[in-house]
């Protein structure tokens, strides 16, 4: 099971003066159960491109195909297709729109024809799921703070349980801590089931925290499509594309240059102090050995 794009192209408003080449021949392949992050430059294409994935934009040209189907073909069941790929649009909480929470996050359920009974139980898994406190959910989504309406949303894709998540920017507007929260639950989602995860962010941190493959988009191209550390060991032409590398990258690569034996691969802060103690273990007592060996040295030479 996958998703997978054989040179894909879409231009908005052809031959206008506003025509604008958005994804220029975009090949790709997602397969089943990965955590893929999406990055970027704004308007480098990340929302046109997942926008495809389930059909909600058709390319200008070129094949899409979902488990080895040509999604464009004659008689696709572009609703099926909808169902099983759920897609969290940026902002999401402008979509909340129903009287309660409640009723907003069984709102996907009852689209797809399921029973009352049915519609609940799955809005109350999907409700425990994102973390909504139970209070919230009979109150109106215009009551919510944004990350409370932010969750909401996202519950209201998950209780459709799509086999593929895709979130563009699900934390965009969020304080540390709300982000932490929210990409946390979609971490443990995404270790609990099988579902495929398709993150688009800014933030090379929080890619970096989740992702098993990176793919970076430039000017509607791919530029990279690997795992995080082999990409960001292009963290000078990601800079080119006005994107930096997480932090550590840095950090690691500085620490090398003086002389720490650390491995710049890394892309977490937790492999980043793992790596440090390690090389901080191998070189303090190479330090103290040496300095001791000095003063023995002096105290004899005096
Ligand atoms: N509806 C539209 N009509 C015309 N051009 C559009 C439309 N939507 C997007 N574009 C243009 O297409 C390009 C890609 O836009 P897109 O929204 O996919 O970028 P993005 O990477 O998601 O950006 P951001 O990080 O700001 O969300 C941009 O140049 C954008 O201005
Ligand atoms: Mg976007």
């Amino acid at each position: 099971m996958s998703i997978r794009l054989e040179h894909l192209n879409y231009i908005y408003s052809p031959k206008t003066a506003y025509e604008k080449h958005a994804l220029k021949d975009i090949c790709l392949e997602i397969p089943h159960g990965e955590f893929v992050g999406i990055i970027g430059h704004t308007g480098s294409g990340k929302s046109t491109l997942i926008q495809h994935f389930n059909g909600l934009i058709k390319a200008t040209d070129g094949k899409l195909f979902y488990n080895e189907e040509n999604i464009y073909g004659q008689g696709y069941n572009m609703r099926k297709l909808r169902n099983e790929i759920g897609l969290v649009f940026q902002y999401p909480e402008h979509q909340l729109f129903e009287i309660d929470v409640m009723a907003d996050v069984c709102f996907g359920p009852k689209n797809q024809g399921l029973s009352r009974e049915e519609c609940e139980k799955r809005a109350l898994e999907a409700l425990k799921l994102v973390g909504l406190k139970e209070k919230y959910y009979h109150a109106s989504p215009f009551e919510l703070s944004g990350g409370q309406k932010r969750r909401a949303a996202i519950a209201g894709v998950l209780a459709m349980r799509p086999k593929v998540l895709v979130l563009d920017e699900p934390t965009a507007g969020l304080d540390p801590k709300g982000r932490d929260d929210i990409l946390e639950q979609v971490s443990y989602l995404h270790k609990q089931t099988d579902m495929t995860v398709i993150l688009v962010s800014h933030s090379m941190e929080d890619i970096a925290r989740y992702a098993g493959r990176i793919i970076v988009m430039n000017h509607g191209e791919i530029m990279y499509n690997d795992e995080p550390k082999k990409v960001f060991a292009h963290y000078r032409e990601l800079e080119q594309a006005g994107l930096a590398a997480p932090q550590v990258t840095y950090i690691m690569h500085d620490l090398k240059e003086r002389g720490i034996s650390v491995d710049t691969d890394v892309t977490t802060v937790k492999e980043a102090a793992d790596e440090i103690m390690k090389a901080l273990e191998v070189s303090v007592p190479n330090v103290l050995a040496d300095k001791m060996s000095k003063s023995r040295q002096m105290e004899k030479e005096k």
